[in-house]
């Protein structure tokens, strides 16, 4: 039997990794991936929630299926993830041909799933309960973390992996759909993940980006024994071969002292942290429910830079909530300036049924308002990155190489090297000429030029070799 496989992936770092786990689960069956629609015997869309937006793609990317599906009623369809949890029956209403609606709970049972509808075909649907269907117990139960051991040609590259530490949120963000979707926050057991470290370090894994909605919330219980994030990361730090740790993404209330200083004192340990701040209006927060004040946020600020004064701090925002004026809009742009951001990402509020703020809110700020609020923050934020990006011109910065740049298309230079993309320790990208043979390695790089979004660089090597030797 031909086992061909397609997958489309929307949505956050989290869906990335699920991917990246079906599609190693299923090469483990036998599969090969391809893209090619017309030649694939199982269709996946791994989906997102999070704005209308990403939902809107994956229904139109549906109705692009329906002629196939008509032509070849053999292919199993997928609808996979966030979508799937929120939106069950209702996409074999849109879509009568899909075969298989699963949540990010049960994505383990994926393989089993393709094969029984191949055997015998009709719909499935397998999903975790709702958050007001169970107790707390069986509501975490049916919503479980799927992390099968992955061969390293599975990931994107070799040399880097994310590591999921704890799944689900329990936060509650007004605006937001995650922890209706993917369940009730829960940490990994200490153990097990680093024993995936372990696996990955052996498997020549060199840059481990730990992933949690909050992942500085993160926490376990077992035995008396409670494990944080910062307990966590000096017992990764012991892994020989992992050169780097990062984790994504952080909420600001939960940056502790003892976090901040676990990455000043443990050097694999990049000096960056992605803290979204949404907005920076006290009003605008306590509507967004995020359970801290803009002077709380600042004050983690400050305790950032006291400690950690090189690290890079990112930021989302969403303009044009509920009720949001052009002053509160402001205090954003204040915000944005004072702390100047390595980089930030800017969303449209987009209303989601089944959160508060669609229940109690009303999403009353116009679209072209939403439009040139996100515009002009996103402009401010440019203009920071730039300035901030010449600052590093002359510095020599220390890179991990992930492969040719985006913009070479892996053709080599004009003096028959290949231009190559890495970043440094505080997530800045850097594009440099290089040989095939850097990449996955840690390179020191000196900085001749930016623009907003990239440092230009040779590398330090090269430039000491062109040196007239004396
Ligand atoms: N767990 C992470 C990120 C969650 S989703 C965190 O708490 O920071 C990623 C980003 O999408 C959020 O930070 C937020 O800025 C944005 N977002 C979430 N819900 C949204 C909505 N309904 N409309 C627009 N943006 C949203
Ligand atoms: Fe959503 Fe808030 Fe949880 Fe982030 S912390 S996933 S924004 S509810
Ligand atoms: Fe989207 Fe689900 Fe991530 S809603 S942002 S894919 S957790």
């Amino acid at each position: 039997m031909s086992n061909k496989l397609y997958i489309e992936t929307v949505g956050c770092q989290m869906n990335v990794l699920d991917s990246e786990m079906v599609v190693a689960s299923l090469r483990q069956r036998g599969y090969q991936l391809t893209d090619d629609l017309r030649e694939a015997d199982a269709i996946l869309f791994n989906t997102c929630s999070v704005r209308q937006h990403a939902e809107d793609k994956i229904y139109s990317a549906l109705g692009r299926l329906r002629r196939l599906k008509k032509q070849h009623p053999e292919k199993v369809i997928g609808v996979l993830g966030c979508m799937a949890q929120k939106d069950q029956r209702l996409i074999f209403e849109r879509a009568p041909y899909v075969d298989l609606v699963v949540g990010p709970g049960q994505l383990q049972s994926v393989p089993a799933l393709i094969d029984e509808v191949r055997r015998r075909p009709g719909p499935r649907l397998q999903v975790g309960l709702g958050r007001r269907d169970g107790s707390v117990d069986e509501i975490k139960r049916s919503h479980e973390t799927f992390d099968p051991l992955r061969d390293p040609e599975m990931r994107p590259t070799p040399f880097q992996a994310y590591l999921r530490i704890q799944i689900g949120c329990d936060k509650f963000c007004t605006y937001c759909i995650v922890p209706m979707v993917r369940g009730p926050e829960q940490g990994r057991p200490p153990e097990q993940i680093i024993a995936e470290a372990r696996v990955l370090a052996d498997q020549g894994c060199k840059e481990i980006v730990l992933l949690g909605q909050t992942v500085n919330s993160y926490c376990h219980r077992s035995g008396g024994r409670t494990t944080r994030l910062a307990d966590l990361l000096y017992q990764l730090h012991e892994i020989d071969g992992i050169v780097r740790l990062k984790f994504v993404t952080n909420y600001p209330k939960d940056m502790t002292n003892d976090l901040l200083t676990a990455v000043r004192d443990l050097p694999k340990c990049s000096h960056y942290l992605h803290v979204p701040a949404q907005s920076g209006s006290n009003r605008v927060l306590k509507a967004m429910k995020r359970g801290y004040t803009v002077e709380d946020y600042r004050e983690m600020m400050q305790r950032i830079r006291d400690i950690l004064p090189d690290a890079a701090v990112s930021s989302d925002f969403i303009v044009g909530f509920s009720g949001e004026t052009e002053d509160e809009f402001r205090e954003t742009m204040t915000l944005v300036s004072e702390c100047r951001f390595k980089n930030s990402f800017i969303f449209k509020y987009s209303e989601r049924p089944g959160t508060k703020a669609e229940e109690l809110l009303a999403d009353d700020v116009p679209d072209e308002v939403k439009r040139r609020r996100n515009h002009e923050l996103l402009e401010i934020q440019n203009l920071i990155c730039e300035e901030e990006n010449q600052t590093w011109i002359g510095r020599t910065v220390s890179v991990l190489v992930e492969g040719p740049s985006k913009a070479s298309a892996g053709r080599a230079t004009e003096e028959g090297g290949l231009q190559l993309c890495g970043r440094t320790s505080e997530d800045r990208i850097v594009v440099f000429d290089g040989d095939e043979e850097h990449v996955g390695q840690l390179m020191p790089v000196t900085i001749y030029d930016v623009t907003a979004h990239t440092l230009l660089g040779v590398a330090a090597t090269r430039q000491l070799a062109s040196l007239p030797l004396i």
